[in-house]
């Protein structure tokens, strides 16, 4: 059987390379579609996500190639070769479709031509996740909708700015709009938008293209829209989740390990040191150096940025389940995020579920290895922190969802000094 195969127990010591980030670089590929010329798009992540996205582009028109330290694109000549495309694939009954993130294509596609059809991106296995703030958004900016055999179609006669104010500050909506209002004609105002490194970093992408965006990295987005937009060169920021999942391991395992991106990080190191870390920001990254046993932290709740990332709450979980004493965790952001109690019940964890969004759990001395089975991307990284912390060997099941965002989780942890192998 394929999986990972973990001798636990070993402690953690070293630096280790953290990759691009998955969520910024996937609605920046988007973006490369809004313009007619090359762009590069450099440390992309060699992720199964970004593979799938790359595969998509290419099937709406453009020319993709990897090179050494990221992707050239080259979009398609005519501006609705890519909708055209989307257009064939539909009545070919292959609608774009397949992972969530390719939801940005919805804002690229509107913005580059006009009208698209898509699979509704809905459901999925940690949760519902809707799409109704992105509908109702790109509706006031002039866009119809249209739902019919679980397919979604939008169409913009003429596509214009408008004043939006989201009611959550939701990632993908807020990377919608963004996409769509660059092209738009007229200023656009969203209030309430996503404060996200990734969000900032679509709009570096943006602005590097010849779009004007005022308030990046704030609540209050203004877009100026309708500019021709050029190609351009641009480097995705490190993935802040790889290394809080990195960060977690370390406390789970004892020992230490040089991180970055440490500015973006702060309610991530703030639980670390709660959890007993000392974490030292150095010019090459974040130095943690962990206790023997962790901590219990209390209450940890998740939030939109810049509070505790939901991205990184299992891997928190699988630590706390070896701390001393009882912690408390708040799901904010999405239901179904505890579905990795169980497996780490198995392993001897305490943890008790009062519902889908609160769990309590009370620390015990060690886990022990088992087989587990990875059914998301996040939580199977964490099944893997508490293989690597666990006395004896497990084995993980599943790592295609872990390579969904993971360029390669077993040679990041050997280079830290874990015995782990994908077998
Ligand atoms: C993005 C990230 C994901 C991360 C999440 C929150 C990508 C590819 N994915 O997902 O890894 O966990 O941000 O940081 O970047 N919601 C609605 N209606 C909508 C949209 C969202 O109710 O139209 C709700 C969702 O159900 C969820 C919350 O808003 O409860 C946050 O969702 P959102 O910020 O949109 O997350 P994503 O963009 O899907």
């Amino acid at each position: 059987m394929k999986g990972i195969r973990i001798q636990g127990g070993m402690p953690l010591q070293g630096k280790v390379r953290i990759q691009g980030s998955k969520n910024a670089a996937l609605p920046i590929l988007a973006a490369t579609l809004l313009t007619n010329e090359v762009s590069y798009i450099q440390n992309c992540p060699r992720i199964e996500d970004v593979h799938r996205f790359v595969h998509l582009l290419r099937e709406l028109g453009c020319m993709v190639h990897w090179q050494e330290n990221g992707i050239r694109v080259q979009p398609g000549g005519r501006d609705d070769l890519p909708c055209e495309r989307a257009e064939a694939r539909r009545m070919r009954g292959e609608a774009i479709t397949g992972m969530r993130s390719s939801l940005c294509l919805l804002g690229a596609l509107l913005g580059k031509c006009g009208y698209v059809t898509m699979e509704h991106p809905g459901g999925c296995v940690i949760g519902d996740r809707p799409i109704d703030l992105h509908i109702h958004a790109l509706e006031q900016m002039g866009v119809e909708f249209l739902e019919e055999d679980g397919l979604l179609s939008a169409r913009a006669k003429n596509l214009h700015g408008a004043q939006i104010t989201l009611k959550f500050p939701s990632v993908g909506a807020t990377e919608n709009i963004l996409l769509a209002a660059v092209k738009a004609t007229g200023d656009t105002v969203i209030t309430g938008a996503a404060r996200e490194p990734e969000v900032i970093a679509l709009c570096e992408f943006l602005t590097a293209c010849g779009a004007s965006i005022e308030g990046m990295g704030s609540p209050e987005l203004i877009i100026h829209g309708g500019g021709d937009l050029h190609g351009t060169r641009y480097t995705v920021p490190t993935d802040r989740i790889v290394a809080g999942t990195y960060l977690f391991g370390c406390i789970g395992c004892g020992g230490s390990v040089h991180q970055a991106p440490w500015s973006q990080m702060e309610a991530v190191t703030v639980a670390a040191e709660r959890m007993g870390a000392q974490c030292t920001v150095s010019e090459e990254g974040l130095f943690v150096q962990a206790p023997v046993r962790p901590k219990s932290i209390g209450h940890l709740q998740t939030g939109p940025y810049p509070e505790f990332p939901t991205d990184l709450q299992s891997a928190a979980m699988a630590v706390l389940t070896m701390a001393e004493g009882i912690s408390y965790i708040e799901e904010n952001i999405f239901e179904n995020r505890f579905r990795i109690a169980e497996p780490l019940n198995l392993m001897g964890a305490q943890i008790v579920l009062k519902d889908g969004q609160h769990a309590v759990i009370t620390g015990v001395e060690h886990l022990h290895g088992e087989q587990m089975d990875a059914c998301e991307l996040r939580g199977g990284a964490a099944l893997v922190l508490a293989g690597l912390a666990a006395e004896g060997e497990s084995f993980v099941t599943g790592q295609h969802f872990i390579e969904r965002g993971y360029e390669n989780i077993c040679r990041d942890f050997r280079e830290l000094g874990a015995r782990i192998t994908s077998v």
